[in-house]
């Protein structure tokens, strides 16, 4: 098993957003965590990362122990996340964006290989790595920002929300890669609104409702749950 979280609380001072959730994801895994506004998806991730403190419970990664370790190691240890919102740096040429995500690495040859593969998979970013971060399209950012989450290598990959903002055309382009980064060895753990997209290239995925999960099965048993489906699909 790659990411364990047991039995985690969570929230923002005495404001508790999780209650008691536990979920697994296995090395190779696509796996979906769906759930409504407000649910506490965000919550999850910013506790998996580390910038928010379990209250209770445990998380553990690839083999140790990670809350209470700093936001930072924890991304050495092998997470990476694409955040909403993507926080780039506009200033900065998107090459230069990219090859800050690889720094975590100092290996030179495996950056410049991440750097290939990136811009094979997203040949815009390549055509235009000299343009400015801040003058790019919403699609254009969100390829940014998960191309330079990629540079670090990750064993995990969290995105929370790769489909807001962006045109259905997009969303799509974007979705059509997860399976590649896959095949790469690198597991994703994916947060999304669009639960159709989302649960149908996932092998499994959670709902989260209140803080708490309340359902969980394979991609295809969610997809063909009632309850989910009067819930998040309106069918
Ligand atoms: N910085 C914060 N301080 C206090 N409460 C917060 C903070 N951020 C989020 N919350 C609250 O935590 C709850 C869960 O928010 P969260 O952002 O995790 O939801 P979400 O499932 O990611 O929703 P969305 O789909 O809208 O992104 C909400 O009630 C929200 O108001
Ligand atoms: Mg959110």
């Amino acid at each position: 098993m790659l990411l364990e979280v047991k039995n985690l609380d969570s929230g923002y001072g005495d404001v508790q957003v999780l209650t008691n959730v536990s979920i697994k994801v296995d090395a190779g895994e696509i796996v979906s965590i769906v759930g409504a506004n407000g649910a506490g998806k965000s919550t999850l991730i910013r506790a998996i990362m580390g910038t928010l403190p379990a209250k209770a419970g445990e998380i553990h990664f690839d083999g140790r122990r990670i809350d209470g370790v700093e936001p930072h190691m924890i991304a050495r240890a092998g997470i990476a996340q694409v955040m909403e919102g993507r926080r780039l740096f506009g200033h900065m040429p998107v090459e230069d964006n990219l090859l800050i995500g690889g720094d975590i690495l100092r290996d030179k040859a495996r950056q410049r290989e991440n750097l290939e593969w990136i811009y094979g998979m997203f040949p815009r970013l390549k055509e235009r790595r000299h343009q400015l971060a801040r003058s790019f399209s919403g699609g254009e950012q969100q390829m940014l920002a998960i191309g330079r989450a990629l540079m670090t290598s990750p064993k995990l990959l969290l995105l929370d929300e790769p489909s807001i903002g962006l045109a259905p055309i997009m969303v799509k382009f974007i979705f059509d890669k997860l399976p590649a980064v896959r095949d790469r060895g690198i597991t994703i753990l994916l947060v999304e609104q669009d639960v159709h997209r989302s649960l149908n290239m996932s092998s499994r995925g959670y709902v989260l409702e209140h803080g708490e999960i309340v359902l969980s099965g394979t991609g295809q048993e969610l997809l063909g749950n009632e309850r989910l489906r009067a819930a998040y699909l309106g069918i």
